[in-house]
């Protein structure tokens, strides 16, 4: 493996809110193509970091790699630009809009003709815009839920949400794209859809990072994982590996489990 093969490089990362310390000192490198887990009991740090890596969170230190170019997490747009993609724990949805029109504002970042060409309907403009739509169904299909490309996202079921989130965030085009807790609230057979659909994101040369308590999803789908705990990062390693880690079972079972 080079260099060239890492997607995101993630350093030192700490963040502290008053007297919490969410995050100590966190690093990650994850590696393209791989589905790479971050796992670890509720309050662990686990969107924080997410927050921190997408430019939700200021860190208080820390350095980022994308795809071997600096990036500094420092505005949102900024970091869809750079490449990263993500859902979020809490669906994040225009209530009102399609479907369809979901994805297709993921989409609109990278588009040229830009804003004045959006207000003047330039032939540039429309032209694009039908591309935009083209790829948007073909997301939607991708994802599952073609046939709700006109429906309103607050009409869509709860994991038919969550899957139009996985389409928007794909209609960048990521480096890496960042699901946190995709299966949350999915019933046992939209997370066998679900864990088909990562499957094929990846295969089609897509890398993932994955937020996700279901233990049997993460053991049968990630390459390496990350467990962190009260923000520290308490093992690094292959499902395997991690799952017979002893300060990993401490963890889980000195809060209940998962
Ligand atoms: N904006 C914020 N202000 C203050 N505290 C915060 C903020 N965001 C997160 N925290 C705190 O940081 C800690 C980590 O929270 P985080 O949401 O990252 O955990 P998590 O691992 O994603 O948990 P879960 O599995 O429940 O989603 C928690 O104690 C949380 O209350
Ligand atoms: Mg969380």
């Amino acid at each position: 493996m080079t260099t060239a093969d890492i997607v995101l490089k993630v350093t030192g990362v700490s963040k502290r809110f008053g007297g919490l310390q969410a995050l100590s000192d966190v690093g990650i490198t994850i590696r393209r193509g791989q589905v790479y887990g971050l796992i670890g009991p509720n309050g662990a740090g686990k969107t924080t970091f997410f927050n921190v890596i997408t430019g939700l969170y200021t860190p208080d230190s820390g350095t980022f790699e994308l795809a071997g170019k600096p990036y500094q997490p420092t505005a949102v747009h900024e970091v869809a630009r750079a490449g990263i993609a993500r859902t979020f724990q809490n669906i994040r949805l225009f209530a009102e809009m399609t479907a369809l029109e979901n994805v297709m504002v993921g989409r609109h970042i990278r588009t040229q003709s830009g804003l004045l060409g959006a207000i003047f309907h330039t032939p540039g403009f429309l032209a694009e815009e039908a591309a935009i739509a083209q790829r948007a169904r073909e997301l939607l299909d991708y994802v599952g839920i073609g046939k709700y490309a006109d429906f309103k996202a607050r009409t869509l079921s709860y994991g038919d949400q969550r899957r139009l989130e996985i389409a928007r965030a794909l209609a960048t085009d990521p480096q890496l794209i960042a699901l946190d807790e995709p299966a949350a609230g999915m019933n046992a057979t939209e997370k066998v859809m679900l864990r088909e659909l990562i499957d094929r994101i990846r295969k089609d040369n897509r890398t993932i990072l994955l937020i996700e308590h279901d233990v049997k999803l993460v053991m049968g789908l990630c390459d390496r994982v990350t467990v962190l705990d009260y923000g520290k990062q308490i093992a690094e390693g292959t499902p395997a590996e991690v799952q017979s880690n002893p300060a990993v079972i401490e963890a889980y079972l000195g809060t209940g489990g998962h």
